[in-house]
């Protein structure tokens, strides 16, 4: 049976001693929700069975403090500390050489591993509360969209994990953005929470991996070679101007093979007009509000049984959200001119 408790101190005494005990517990984070267990215990494996994830793609190590780090990574070099000073706690994960003891299984037997520490108040007082750092992948059933409230989580693994730590709606929506230090250069690897902007800041040396903008290249990371993100529905994205993205849709709209998947268009506050008389819903005005409200109204609009999604992506809602849209359609994608 699985339960759903508050993210009080109750329910943070009680995701602790699950933990100790080598459990998979699943709890918020300012992301998404994440299916959390000790570094070091045996809870890791129940993790992959919980999820049905792949073996070859490597978990985030989650840290309360920048001591903990230590316990996961053999050395910390100066970027990283650069950018732990500037975006921790927080939507940033790091890649760094592994240390020897973190077992084979979190890294996917890698020589790398991925380290962050999460802004959620309730995440650090679990981790600290566990005292041990936590392996933890986004808690959905692998290849759905990742879950932004506790009902997701539980819709997705209900039966399968003792606890749900509920932490309410995630402040973020989409997952931390990921950065390898540990070779000569450093590499985002996948868009998220903080913009390649904003750490340009900081390392302005840093470049986006190239399977980032290229199609058919080698993927980032493990994890970005596989369907990812997606609904039940059909999902088809639809990029260029504005107003000739909206003719196309509207076009598709009124194809009756089309219509009888009761179809649903997605797109930003800003070009909700274009669709007036349609099924339309709207994803607010530019890349936070976006980001907040994807995965959320996927998954609604499963609840709802919307059997096909257009989805009208504009360069406002940010690479966070085309990425995840874009593995979410596989290769249904249209460019419009
Ligand atoms: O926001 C987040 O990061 C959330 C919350 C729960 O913290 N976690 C999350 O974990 O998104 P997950 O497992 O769904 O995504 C981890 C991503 C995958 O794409 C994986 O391949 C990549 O990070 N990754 C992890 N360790 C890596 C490594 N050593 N080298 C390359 N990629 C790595
Ligand atoms: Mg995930």
């Amino acid at each position: 049976m699985t339960r759903i408790v508050r993210a009080d101190a109750s329910g943070i005494r009680e995701a602790a001693r699950l933990l100790k005990g080598g459990e998979a517990v699943a709890i918020p984070t300012e992301t998404v929700y994440g299916l959390a267990a000790g570094v070091f215990s045996a809870g890791v494996e129940k993790i992959f069975t919980a999820k049905g994830r792949p073996q070859d793609n490597p978990l985030i190590v989650h840290v309360s403090d920048t001591a903990m780090v230590r316990l996961a990574v053999r050395e910390v070099p100066q970027a990283a500390l650069v950018l732990m000073e500037a975006f921790w706690p927080g939507p940033l994960s790091i890649i760094l050489p592994k240390h020897p003891a973190v077992p084979d299984v979190v890294s996917a037997g890698l020589e790398t591993v991925a380290v962050r520490m999460p802004q959620h108040p309730a995440a650090r007082a679990i981790i600290a509360a566990a005292g041990t750092p936590l392996a933890a992948p986004s808690a959905n059933t692998s290849g759905r969209p990742s879950p932004t409230c506790a009902a997701h989580v539980f819709s997705d693994l209900a039966g399968r994990i003792p606890l749900i730590v509920d932490g309410g709606r995630c402040a973020i929506g989409v997952e931390s953005t990921v950065i390898d230090l540990s070779g000569d250069e450093p590499v985002i690897l996948r868009p998220g929470g903080i913009t390649p902007e904003q750490i340009r800041r900081f390392l302005p040396g840093v470049r986006l991996h190239s399977g980032l903008l290229q199609e058919g290249e080698q993927p980032a990371s493990p994890g970005m070679k596989y369907r990812h993100y997606a609904p039940a529905a059909e999902v088809i994205v639809f990029e260029g101007p504005s107003q000739n993205v909206a003719r196309k849709i509207r076009q598709r709209y009124h194809n009756d093979q089309d219509k009888q998947k009761d179809p649903l268009i997605l797109c930003s506050e800003e070009n909700v007009p274009l669709y007036q008389d349609l099924p339309v819903r709207s994803l607010g005005n530019g890349a936070a509000a976006a980001e907040s409200a994807l995965f959320y109204e996927l998954r609604r609009a499963d609840a709802q049984h919307h059997q096909i999604l257009y989805f009208h992506y504009d360069e406002l809602m940010g690479l966070a959200v085309r990425n995840r849209i874009c593995k979410a359609a596989a290769q249904n994608r249209e460019r419009i001119r």
